[in-house]
């Protein structure tokens, strides 16, 4: 893995400070010797109902998607109750870093993917967190692990891809990064969530299967191997239950099959009914309790629909989770980031971003850049910061633009021009006159809406045509190179006329000095694909077939299955314009000498080349099919690692395999079967640039 700095280091509060909770000898829950649940039961036999109800709900008339603009400190807030010593849960956004008042506004998500490196999602988590804490917040709404379905999803660049093994790893790393800084985090959003696209009233039809397989991993894992503190529930319905009402998903999947212990938000207004709600496994109601009020609950017991025990119980999610993160045993936490030092965010924004940094493409050896003695920048994002909205923007503290990082890196020794695109013949004219033209492009991407396709022009018409810039700028300048920043994946259609293709994601506010660092190599791009960029529009998942985007009377059926993301472009033999997992390093990697069993693969990487660089070597597995009618997928991630290498040496990388990284979803008997017969071994750079193969299992004799 690549070592990143040391993790974002403050003390938490000492444990000796005056507790909120007040005096174990008139209060005995705030005995911290004894166990949450022993607290719990103490503190809820002094509760009266309404103490009880008034813990199932945030109580800020100013929380919420929009709270952000009026309350700058936190998104939503429940205020406990001062008579019985029970401190108040304050809450932010997000899984991008704290949406509410200024923060370090960190690369995206989907660049953290691309870094395929848990520790740097530990990184950020507890970045984020460190900065939520000294705003104020004991709750994050983060992070955001839903498997990228829809390509031109508005919030794609919020999530950490197309593989549910990859956003499972990097979910969990993140979780705990992020709680071992005392901030709960909330993993969102439980179970599926696919598109912004009538997203609140969408019935997404998913078979079983396919919900075991490729959706629920990442929450499974924010559980399991992450802790998460809480499971934010999303919008729409699954199968016709609407998530925040799913008993089957909250109480029998979340609760009884996977052990949580924490307590579930919904999201903003996701609840419907307090009767469904309380009954479907919700326990506080966000932004405000609209059916989770004294009033509401209190007639759903009268009416028998929601049982006293039932209300009890998501009491006792909430407190016992609050007693376990220790929010009753320290002093709440400042709204003081105003007055801190950020310098350690800040090296974590821009090595986050150096390790998401993915090269496309680098013919001639375009890059690293040879101290060109002129430059010419087009295009607006050159000196901009660019980055998704809605509940996963950031108001940055500062912001380094492109054009400042790579004026620094070059030296006043380059000649360095600007020029915004707008009109394509400047454009040109300034690349002519410079040794390399960099073209600068972006999409637009948020909360609320879909991209209405996946050119650049269409993500971002008020740019104007991109393509067409682009296009025209190589035509002036035989060394152009691309730096596109957008948050999913877009068409390319001149990638064969430029030198370079960097993708930089929406790479935070240390981006410029990032992309800089890049492009001169002082370090080697770091990234790989976590989503396939098709070659055309057509050719991508879910872009044939309205029933499956946007969908028909406000139903999507996922009729793809388990075929999601680069599974798809496999089952359809389509060739993308950069697979899943491409990555170009400034070296060159050799791997060699592949040993399988069905606990562990081994493989050697080398680095061949003549610099020092980062391999990503990636492990695929074909499954045997246990029927025709559990079709499997060519190939599936099921290991990686980050590998940094100096030129000539060689490293022996294991991926230890599990009997669930082997596994099916068996629909029959509603369990996790591993099917007899042969297990296909793929490792190599990208999920299409195989070099070696091997079989474990029961093969046909060659
Ligand atoms: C989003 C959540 C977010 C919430 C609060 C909702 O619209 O779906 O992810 O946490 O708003 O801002």
């Amino acid at each position: 893995m690549l070592a990143l700095a040391a993790p974002v280091s403050t003390a938490l509060p000492a444990q000796a400070a005056p507790t909120r909770c007040g005096d174990p000898a008139q209060r005995p829950w705030c005995d911290a010797s004894l166990t949450a649940d022993r607290r719990t039961a103490l503190l809820m036999a002094k509760m009266t109902d309404d103490e009880k109800i008034a813990m199932l709900a945030s109580d800020d008339p100013l929380g919420g998607p929009l709270g952000g603009f009026i309350d700058t400190a936190h998104a939503d807030t429940n205020s406990g109750i001062p008579r019985l010593g029970i401190p108040p849960v304050y809450m932010a956004d997000g899984p991008a870093g704290v949406r509410q008042g200024k923060a370090t506004r960190l690369p995206a998500p989907i660049s953290l993917a691309a870094g395929f490196d848990p520790e740097a999602a530990r990184l950020y988590g507890g970045t984020v967190a460190w900065e939520a804490r000294h705003r104020g917040n004991d709750l994050i709404f983060g992070p955001t692990v839903d498997v990228l379905r829809v390509p031109r999803n508005g919030r794609s660049f919020e999530g950490f891809g197309e593989d549910p093994y990859l956003s499972s790893g990097l979910g969990a790393a993140w979780i705990r990064g992020a709680q071992a800084q005392g901030v709960m985090a909330s993993v969102k959003h439980m179970a599926v969530y696919s598109q912004e696209t009538d997203r609140l009233s969408l019935d997404m039809k998913v078979d079983p299967r396919t919900l075991r397989e490729v959706y629920l991993p990442p929450f499974e894992a924010a559980v399991k191997q992450g802790g998460a503190a809480t499971v934010m529930c999303g919008f729409g319905k699954l199968n016709g239950r609407w998530a925040c009402q799913d008993d089957g998903a909250l109480n029998k999947v979340l609760r009884s099959e996977w052990g949580f212990k924490g307590f579930v938000p919904s999201d903003h207004t996701a609840v419907q009914d307090t009767a469904a709600g309380a009954n479907g496994g919700v326990d506080m109601e966000l932004p405000i309790g609209m059916h989770y009020n004294a009033f509401m609950l209190k007639q759903a017991v009268a009416q028998k629909t929601v049982t006293q025990a039932t209300i009890d119980g998501h009491v006792r999610n909430v407190l016992r989770t609050m007693f376990a993160f220790g929010v009753f045993d320290r002093p709440a936490y400042p709204n003081d980031l105003g007055t801190i030092d950020r310098t350690a965010s800040e090296t974590a924004a821009r090595k986050i971003a150096e390790s998401g940094i993915t090269l496309l493409r680098n013919a001639g050896g375009i890059l690293p850049l040879k101290s060109p003695s002129s430059i010419a920048l087009v295009g607006r994002a050159a000196r901009e910061s660019q980055s998704g909205s809605g509940s996963a923007n950031v108001v940055p503290f500062s912001a380094v633009s492109a054009q400042d990082g790579i004026a620094r890196r070059a030296g006043s020794g380059t000649k360095i021009t600007y020029t915004d695109g707008g009109n394509a013949g400047a454009a040109a004219d300034a690349a002519r006159k410079a040794d390399v033209a960099i073209v600068f492009a972006t999409d637009s991407e948020g909360e609320f809406f879909d991209r209405s396709c996946l050119t650049l022009q269409c993500g971002d018409p008020l740019r104007g045509d991109q393509d067409a810039l682009i296009s025209t700028v190589a035509k002036a300048n035989p060394n152009t190179i691309v730096v596109l920043e957008t948050g999913g994946p877009v068409l390319t259609p001149w990638r064969n006329q430029v030198k370079g293709i960097v993708e930089a994601w929406y790479p935070g506010q240390e981006g410029g000095n990032a992309l800089a660092r890049v492009l001169y190599g002082d370090v080697d791009p770091g990234g790989r694909l976590p989503v396939t960029f098709p070659a055309a529009e057509n050719d991508a998942p879910t872009a044939a077939n309205p029933s499956q985007f946007p969908g028909v009377n406000k139903t999507v059926t996922f009729s793809e299955g388990v075929m999601v993301g680069y599974r798809h472009y496999d089952a359809k033999g389509t060739t993308p314009a950069f697979p899943f997992g491409h990555g170009l390093s400034y070296t060159a990697f050799r791997y060699g000498g592949l040993t399988a069993s069905s606990t562990s693969v081994q493989v050697t990487v080398t680095n061949t080349g003549q610099r020092a660089g980062t391999a990503v070597p990636q492990l695929y597995l074909g499954l045997p099919s246990p029927g025709v009618d559990v079709p499997q997928p060519a190939r599936q991630l099921k290991g990686y690692a980050k590998v940094a290498l100096a030129p000539g040496q060689s490293k022996r990388v294991t991926f230890p395999l599990t009997s669930r990284s082997l596994a099916y979803w068996n629909e029959g008997a509603k369990a996790w079967k591993v099917a007899a017969g042969c297990y296909r071994v793929m490792v190599g750079g990208s999920e299409r640039d195989i070099t070696q193969t091997g079989t474990f299992g029961t093969c046909p004799a060659k």
